[in-house]
């Protein structure tokens, strides 16, 4: 399953970033969905027989892509849609982001525990279903409001420059 993922990330992805880059963003959020799928998997049985795999898998997730996820959004995208954010929903999703950062910690020691085998502290399945649902509303909130703002306001060049920076930072 590792593979499979590994695999559609790649290679389809790259090509979208280029293209479309609204879209990568997008097709990412996708992607974390079904990931949050799995966290919320892991933590409700983190001896499960498929845990052991799903939390290295969720431990590179949350150390490399969503990091570079977050910078995507906010060094690259929400500089360019600041001018058009007639309702302050970009600072509320930036702070959502330092959330998370902190949260992510906790998540992260349990995860740790469950890809060797071992029971997380107690506190881990609390922390892991809350972090689930809260990124839940916060892609739920870039989904329904920001990627069709970026749509609507982006121009081609500003669409350049965002796919540009966005493929530096994964050279
Ligand atoms: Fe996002
Ligand atoms: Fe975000």
């Amino acid at each position: 399953m590792a593979s499979d993922l590994a695999r559609a990330r790649v290679a389809p992805l790259q090509a979208l970033l280029l293209d479309d880059p609204v879209g990568f963003l997008s097709a990412e959020h996708a992607r974390q969905t079904v990931l949050l799928g799995h966290l919320e998997r892991v933590a409700r049985a983190p001896l499960g027989r498929a845990a052991r795999g799903l939390a290295a898998m969720l431990l590179d997730w949350l150390a490399a892509e969503l990091p570079l996820h977050i910078e995507d959004e906010e060094r690259s995208l929400h500089p360019r849609l600041a001018a058009h954010d007639t309702t302050g929903l970009l600072p509320g999703l930036q702070a959502q982001h330092r959330e998370d950062r902190r949260d992510i910690r906790a998540v992260q020691d349990g995860l740790r525990r469950a890809a060797d085998g071992e029971a997380p502290d107690p506190g881990f399945a609390a922390a892991a279903l809350a972090f689930a649902a809260g990124h839940r509303r916060h892609l739920a909130l870039e989904e329904s409001a920001v990627m069709p703002l970026a749509r609507r306001v982006l121009t081609p060049e500003a669409l350049a420059a965002l796919a540009d920076e966005m493929a530096r930072r994964r050279s």
